[in-house]
């Protein structure tokens, strides 16, 4: 893929993220979230790419922007590919003015990112020193423990990041018993997954249950980071079952990062819509300006960017 394409892809989760900040701790979920698919999808036309989401907002029957299987950009560009978005990971954080709220996307060759439903999925991850010492399958304590030795760190030094959910009420007992700490975050797995390669410590691996499409977005993040991850799909009732069964995917496979995320070309952005672990969120100052912090990861070059801006946003709208 063209390397230029990675400063465009951070122009379309800016423009998310500046969005729909206006809305922080305003309770208004849907407004946020419209606001942030209708910013990122009319970015797209600049991209000059002939894009597909594989992984979107839903549906096309739930929904009318960046549904799964939408064509993107310009169907004679030479650049083929598959695209997965969240426009906004942690609607709820945003809708609650709490942290870790941020947009993404990945951008990988046609064919090379799994095509997940909108179901569960059980996650493990961790950073590059860990990679190839995490098993989803094995217990919770022996993959503490693995990964403690990876990093060279205590299991009392281990962090595990887990989903404040009730249904990781028994994985929380195994992480306290196996002797490991934990973070507790409300919502934004992606970030947390992405902060196995890059919090210097602060969080040391994720565990538990969240969103299959977040795992694919985090998966294509570590993958340019060097990380490990593996997920298998949990769904939770019979309409999720549904969902896996109509795109073809196997409830008893383990998902390793390479099956999520084929090949050797991928391009990751990320930009921080509320303060979060790894990324400061939009902040609106003077004279109509405003700032955003964003990640953009390319794996044939292994360049991880963090990338401020500070936009006009007068002339913005002045150019549309
Ligand atoms: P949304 O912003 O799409 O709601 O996702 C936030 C999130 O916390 C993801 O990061 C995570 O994978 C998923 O929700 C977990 O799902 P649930 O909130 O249903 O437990």
């Amino acid at each position: 893929m063209n390397r230029d394409l990675g400063i465009n892809l951070c122009r379309v989760t800016e423009a998310a993220a500046l969005g729909s900040a206006k809305f922080l701790g305003q309770g208004r979920k849907n407004e946020s979230d419209n606001i942030a698919v209708d910013q990122m999808r009319s970015m797209f036309s600049y991209l000059g790419i002939n894009g597909k989401v594989v992984i979107g907002e839903g549906e096309i029957d739930e929904a009318p922007m960046l549904y799964i299987g939408e064509h993107i950009g310009d169907p004679k560009a030479s650049d083929q590919v598959d695209i997965a978005v969240d426009p906004i990971d942690g609607t709820t954080s945003l809708s609650n003015g709490t942290s870790n709220s941020i947009s993404v996307i990945a951008v990988a060759p046609k064919g090379c990112l799994l095509n997940a439903p909108d179901v569960y999925m059980n996650k493990i991850a961790a950073g590059p020193e860990a990679k190839g010492k995490i098993d989803i399958n094995k217990p919770v304590k022996e993959n503490i423990e693995n990964v403690a030795k990876a990093l060279g760190k205590k299991v009392g030094d281990v962090t595990v990041s887990v989903l404040n959910r009730d249904r990781h009420k028994d994985l929380v007992k195994e992480i306290r018993q196996a002797g490991a700490r934990i973070s507790m975050v409300e919502d934004g797995d992606v970030l947390t997954a992405i902060a196995t390669c890059l919090s210097n410590g602060k969080i040391d691996l994720i565990m538990g249950v969240g969103g299959a499409p977040e795992g694919v977005i985090a998966a294509a993040a570590l993958k340019c980071l060097g990380g490990d991850f593996q997920g298998m799909f949990a769904p939770s009732d019979y309409k999720q079952v549904k969902r896996c069964l109509k795109m073809g995917v196997d409830f008893d496979k383990v998902y390793t990062i390479d099956d999520l995320v084929e090949g050797d070309d991928v391009i990751f952005a990320a930009t921080g819509i509320t303060d979060g672990t790894l990324l400061k969120g939009v902040s609106y100052m003077n004279k109509n300006m405003a700032s955003t912090e964003s990640l953009l990861l390319r794996l044939p070059s292994g360049t991880i960017r963090y990338i401020d801006s500070v936009h006009k946003l007068d002339q913005k709208l002045d150019q549309k």
